[in-house]
């Protein structure tokens, strides 16, 4: 029996290819964490196609739900509020997940929250600790690499993007030209312990001085010309003798260097005295010690997600709902329902 105060939310999160249902007790106690990885489905193609991603969806949501209430121990009318990304992401994998949620919260006449999925990969350091405002976000996962100027949990500033490639992209984009395979960042942090970080100086890709931008591009083409020689093309086979070991460390530490300093830029910038991390990029165990090193020596407290809740997971959409009912518990609630739904049906991006 759930005692009326506890708000028990269940998240849902098809934006690309995982199929994740999670619930969460009060925005901090994780009842339930399923997720389906479609990465088999994928590999052979070396990156994501969407309509593989939907029809897996469409098959896997249901038992992943069956699965995720069984393990948090509730029925399905035990829930409070249904929580679903909405934005951004493949539009047809989104639909899976949207058209799920929207039947369960008008089954169980139960508010919807939309979740921005940018938004819930910084949000889900909140589940394991007590966040400090305001702070730099920096997000870096296979589709953005965008830093954010967080000034209390639903409120924020977009202040820096990437322009072309985002940082988990450039690693599955070597990792595909080297024939290593999908997704490229895990295999190229396993790769490069063994090599040299320092054998090759890979560029930086800082747009501008001035700018919080970035750019992943041209590392990724330097590092297309180092391994098959200038004028190459994607089928152009990599020259024989090369050290991948060095090249993965090389290609690795001038992303991580890249990361570091447009946050270190955009902290001075703000005067901010925290940073926070988000995203599948974010368990890259480089990445983490380097930027410890970082904020040791600026004195600036750094925040990382769970290393489990790095990469794409529904407890970051059941935590957040439960700060968005919070905010929004002040209306009444036939309208907070009637917005919710018009938010929830407004998705492409
Ligand atoms: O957040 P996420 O699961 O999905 C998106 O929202 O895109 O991030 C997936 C990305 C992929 O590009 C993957 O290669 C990268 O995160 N990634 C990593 C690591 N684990 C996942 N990149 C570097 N090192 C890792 N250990
Ligand atoms: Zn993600």
């Amino acid at each position: 029996m759930m005692k009326s105060r506890t708000f028990i939310s269940l998240g849902i999160e098809t934006s690309c290819d995982e199929t994740a249902i999670s619930v969460v007790q009060n925005g901090k106690k994780i009842l339930s964490d399923e997720v389906l990885s479609q990465v088999d489905l994928h590999s052979v193609y070396g990156g994501v196609v969407p309509e593989i991603a939907c029809r897996a969806h469409i098959e896997s949501i249901l038992p992943t739900l069956i699965e995720a209430l069984k393990d948090a121990g509730i029925k399905l009318s035990d829930i409070s509020a249904v929580a679903v990304t909405n934005r951004p992401g493949l539009i047809g994998a989104l639909l899976v997940g949207v058209s799920v949620a929207k039947t369960i919260a008008w089954l169980l006449k139960k508010p919807l929250i939309p979740i921005n999925h940018i938004e819930s990969h910084l949000y889900v350091n909140n589940v394991a600790q007590d966040l400090s405002y305001p702070y730099v976000g920096l997000v870096v996962s296979g589709g953005h690499t965008t830093l954010f100027w967080v000034q209390s949990p639903l409120s924020y500033r977009v202040i820096g993007r990437t322009r072309d490639d985002a940082a988990g992209e450039s690693f599955d984009k070597v990792a595909k030209m080297l024939g290593l395979g999908y997704p490229g960042g895990p295999i190229i942090e396993k790769i490069a312990k063994k090599g040299n970080s320092e054998a090759i100086r890979f560029p930086r890709g800082f747009v501008s001085p001035e700018s919080l931008d970035f750019s992943f591009s041209g590392l990724k083409t330097s590092v297309l010309y180092y391994c098959k020689g200038q004028n190459a093309s994607a089928k152009t086979p990599i020259k024989k003798g090369l050290n991948i070991q060095d090249i993965c460390a090389s290609f690795q530490e001038a992303v991580v260097d890249t990361l570091i300093q447009k946050t270190l830029q955009a902290v001075r910038h703000k005067k901010a005295s925290a940073i926070v991390l988000g995203g599948g990029v974010s368990c890259n165990e480089h990445l983490r010690s380097k930027f410890q090193i970082a904020a040791e020596k600026e004195n600036i407290r750094l925040y990382l997600p769970l290393k489990k809740l790095c990469t794409d997971n529904a407890v970051m959409v059941a935590a957040m709902a439960y700060e968005k009912y919070k905010k929004l518990k002040g209306f009444k609630s036939s309208m907070v329902q009637k917005s919710l739904y018009l938010d929830a049906f407004s998705m492409a991006e």
